[in-house]
């Protein structure tokens, strides 16, 4: 799992093992995170908030007021807004902080307030790491949710040999990417999208198209791959840009976006068909330019393959299949045989009826008929939000095979 655009809250508590985290900031920052520092009093001896700060980017919080701009540094505020909270190192005195709820300094606020995971590497000399009392501390961190990055063995500050020292940065980033992978929904299964219009060429110069912006297919690429899936997306021509992290294949024509599902779709768990595909393509496509002569002029169409429809007949009961349907009347109807003719298992069904649905726009309301019979009339909301609706769907089916 990527930490890619992930907001990381990174605390740093008053340890000699302070001086590896110059070194972890530079691996999350090369992972692509945006992390903020919060450090205790006691760790600025042991490292400098200025390498801190210039490493991460970040101005580095320490205090709960900043006496020089006058800024309150709001901790509720840093709880809530990251997708993570990592501690390290976490000496002995914080984590009794932590276990029996003391709040004294910026960073205790912080993980009091903190709603998401958080994930804590201890480090401290042997004796004090096997102590009865950290022993109890770490087991409550635990019962509150959080993650223990465990210790490395090896030789400590202290010159005694043994466990407590902070685990390498390479090992904490991977504890982080294996933790946030295997708790997602989608893990281990594969999607594949398909988005945007299809371009039918009439000659090297001109095409058949459509209105189609690619938004809603994106924005489903984006939240399945944020569930854990693993994204293939099929793009007809938009100017939007994929994350990085999803495999994109752009295609003109429909027989390009055939050709291209077809190599992908027996791989795939979970395929969403919203491209607004050309039904009929031209013919015989001019290689030249076609100069204009006659008064009237026709151009001789031939039927698509209809890439939902052929690929639905293939789907075996350990997929789920997704279309679209675009209608301007009897609506329910039309997508009612949809699904059935396409042999799909969800149809999200647009009306050009409503405002603010449809081509091009931020929004989208949608109702979704699935094969069960169901039917679920969603408000207009962002097309982000109802790819996370139509992702639920997905996964609670997904859970059903
Ligand atoms: N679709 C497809 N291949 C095509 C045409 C459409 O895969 N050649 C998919 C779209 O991506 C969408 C769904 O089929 O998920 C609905 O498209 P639509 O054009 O409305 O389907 P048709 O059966 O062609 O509907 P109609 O009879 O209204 O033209």
């Amino acid at each position: 799992m990527s930490l890619k655009d992930k907001n990381i809250v990174l605390g740093v508590c008053g340890s000699i093992a302070a001086y590896k985290i110059a070194s972890l900031i530079r691996l999350l920052i090369k992972e692509g995170a945006s992390v903020q520092v919060i450090m205790t009093r006691e760790a600025t001896q042991f490292i400098t908030p200025l390498t801190l700060s210039t490493l991460s980017k970040n101005p580095v919080l320490v205090d709960y007021y900043d006496p020089k701009t006058g800024e309150w540094n709001n901790h509720v505020h840093l709880g809530l807004h990251a997708d993570l909270m990592l501690v390290a190192p976490l000496s002995a005195n914080t984590l009794g902080k932590f276990a029996n709820g003391l709040c004294d300094n910026l960073l205790s606020a912080v993980y009091l307030s903190a709603k998401c995971p958080v994930y804590v590497a201890p480090a401290m000399d042997l004796d004090m790491w096997i102590h009865p009392s950290t022993t109890r501390n770490i087991a409550l961190l635990e019962s509150y949710g959080n993650k223990i990055i465990p210790p490395g063995k090896g030789e400590l500050a202290s010159g005694l040999n043994g466990e407590g020292r902070l685990a390498e940065p390479e090992d904490i980033i991977s504890y982080l990417q294996t933790d946030l992978a295997s708790n997602l929904p989608l893990q281990g299964k594969k999607a594949l999208i398909t988005a945007g219009p299809t371009y039918e060429a009439i000659d090297p110069v001109r095409f058949i198209g459509n209105h189609s912006s690619g938004k809603m297919g994106y924005a489903i690429a984006n939240q399945l791959l944020r569930l854990g899936a693993e994204v293939t997306l099929v793009s007809g021509p938009t100017s939007l840009q994929a994350n990085s992290s999803i495999r994109t294949i752009r295609i003109q024509s429909a027989q390009q976006m055939y050709d291209a599902c077809a190599q992908e779709f027996a791989i795939s768990d979970i395929i969403v068909m919203s491209a607004a595909v050309a039904d009929y393509t031209v013919q015989n496509p001019a290689d030249q330019k076609i100069k204009k002569k006659a008064e009237d002029f026709s151009i001789a169409l031939k039927k698509t393959v209809d890439i939902l429809g052929t690929l639905g007949q293939q789907k075996t009961s350990k997929q789920t299949l997704v279309g679209f349907a675009l209608e301007t009347n009897n609506e329910l109807e039309h997508a009612q045989d949809k699904l059935k003719r396409k042999n799909a298992d969800f149809i999200v069904l647009n009306s050009m009826q409503d405002k603010g649905a449809g081509f091009g726009t931020d929004t989208n309301k949608v109702t979704i008929l699935s094969r069960d019979g169901k039917t679920i009339n969603y408000a207009l909301k962002t097309k982000d939000e109802v790819a996370l609706d139509i992702s639920n769907l997905i996964i609670e089916h997904q859970k059903s095979l």
